[in-house]
């Protein structure tokens, strides 16, 4: 059995793109499950294939392989190895040991938390895998546990069913995770992501060493869309207060509970919509040190990708309003529909309109071991600019 694709497939598998959409392919196998992709010349690579997903063929091996499963295993073991110094190294590490399309491994997202995996598997050819993976992960990185969280809503997109259940070891509740001088709690089984946004892990660090480097000593910050305080908490021993804004009360309980174990003794919290909130403040004349922009991805099609930039300038706007000269806004976009380009047009017009004079420190991604493919714009989603303004 193989996958046979249109000439428009085929040349997006040439262009080295590993995504084919299920109206690109000629011939699909009945069953999901690990099959070549083909052209008219011959085999292009081997793929995770889903006749029930819209993304039917996902390639993890471009050419062809005499063992397309020893391939597949091989790009996990690299990807292991590229975190293997970091993991080994700090015990306590908040990690991504593996991303998915961008470590060629379809949908394949595992994180580490002090050393307890949370593995989210959201292709269906790797469901009948899952006990050889938990055995791989163990014999290479003796984790203290590994829980297959397959919750999401998403899954079902795929036909696939959705639990949680371990795949080695007992799975505490939570773990507690080491971000530079600040310690957080990670709930293993809920909360948003696998637990936590290791995407912004070394741009929280990069703001905390900012303020410490440039002297910062007192003064207000805000922390919108905060979820649970871990900008705030790089924040808190540079100024005299953080505020921390989230429409999830849940959210917000785990950032008292952080701010509670890092003695952070400045951070207050409030649960509202940040739209709103942000309108008020602005209204009411407030005025601030050091304000983050951290907002979940308001572009989910490409379709949303105009009204997104709108919500994007919305709230930027605000917050270069409610800036003192001087003060810092970090500001971020996940939405891998709003390209890097456009989200810093979008910041100079919210500058231009706000009438603020507004120099970029620092213009970033997304963590390290989150690596990106240059031929799958997918993988290159987060951007985060620091920005200091001047008047
Ligand atoms: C990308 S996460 C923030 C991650 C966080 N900055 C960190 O580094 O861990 C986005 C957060 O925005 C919150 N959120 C979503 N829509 C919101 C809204 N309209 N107002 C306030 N918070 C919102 C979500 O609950 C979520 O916690």
């Amino acid at each position: 059995m193989k996958v046979v694709l249109t000439p428009r497939g085929v040349r997006r598998v040439l262009a080295r793109h590993p995504w084919v959409w299920q109206s690109d392919v000629l011939e699909l196998p009945e069953e999901p499950g690990i099959y070549p992709v083909a052209g008219r010349r011959g085999v292009l690579g081997w793929a995770m294939v889903n006749p029930r997903s819209l993304i039917s063929v996902r390639v993890f091996h471009f050419g062809d392989a005499d063992d397309p499963l020893a391939a597949l295993w091989r790009n996990l073991d690299s990807a292991l190895d590229f975190r293997r110094v970091a993991y080994r190294s700090n015990e306590q590490a908040g990690l991504r040991l593996t991303f998915a399309e961008a470590d060629l491994l379809p949908g394949l997202v595992i994180d580490s938390y002090a050393r307890h995996l949370v593995v989210q598997a959201h292709a269906a050819a790797w469901e009948p895998l899952l006990g050889e993976l938990g055995e791989r992960l163990q014999a290479a990185l003796a984790a203290n546990s590994i829980l297959a969280r397959h919750d999401s809503p998403l899954r079902e997109k795929e036909g696939l069913e959705r639990y949680v259940r371990p795949l080695a070891g007992a799975t505490p509740a939570a773990a507690l995770v080491g971000e530079g001088r600040v310690r957080y709690r990670v709930e293993l089984g809920a909360g948003q992501k696998t637990g936590a946004f290791l995407d912004q892990r070394d741009n929280r660090l990069f703001l905390g060493e900012f303020l410490a480097a440039r002297g910062q000593r007192g003064g207000r910050g805000l922390d919108v869309f905060s979820y649970q305080g871990l900008f705030a908490l790089q924040m808190s021993p540079h100024l005299d207060s953080v505020e921390l804004v989230d429409s999830s009360a849940a959210a917000l309980a785990a950032a008292r509970e952080n701010a509670a174990l890092n003695r952070a003794e400045n951070l207050t919290f409030t649960e509202a919509n940040a739209f709103d909130l942000l309108r008020q403040k602005e209204r009411a004349g407030e005025q601030y040190d050091v304000v983050v922009l951290d907002p979940p991805a308001f572009a989910a099609r490409k379709s949303d990708r105009q009204r997104a930039l709108a919500a994007y300038k919305e709230v930027n706007l605000r917050a270069l309003k409610l800036l003192r000269p001087g003060g810092l806004l970090a500001t971020a976009s996940c939405s891998h529909h709003v390209h890097e380009a456009e989200f810093y047009e979008m910041l100079a017009g919210a500058a231009a309109d706000a009438h603020r004079l507004v120099r970029l420190r620092a213009r970033r991604g997304q963590a390290w071991d989150h690596p990106m493919l240059l031929t799958v714009p997918e993988t290159h989603y987060l951007k985060f600019a620091l920005l200091e303004v001047l008047s």
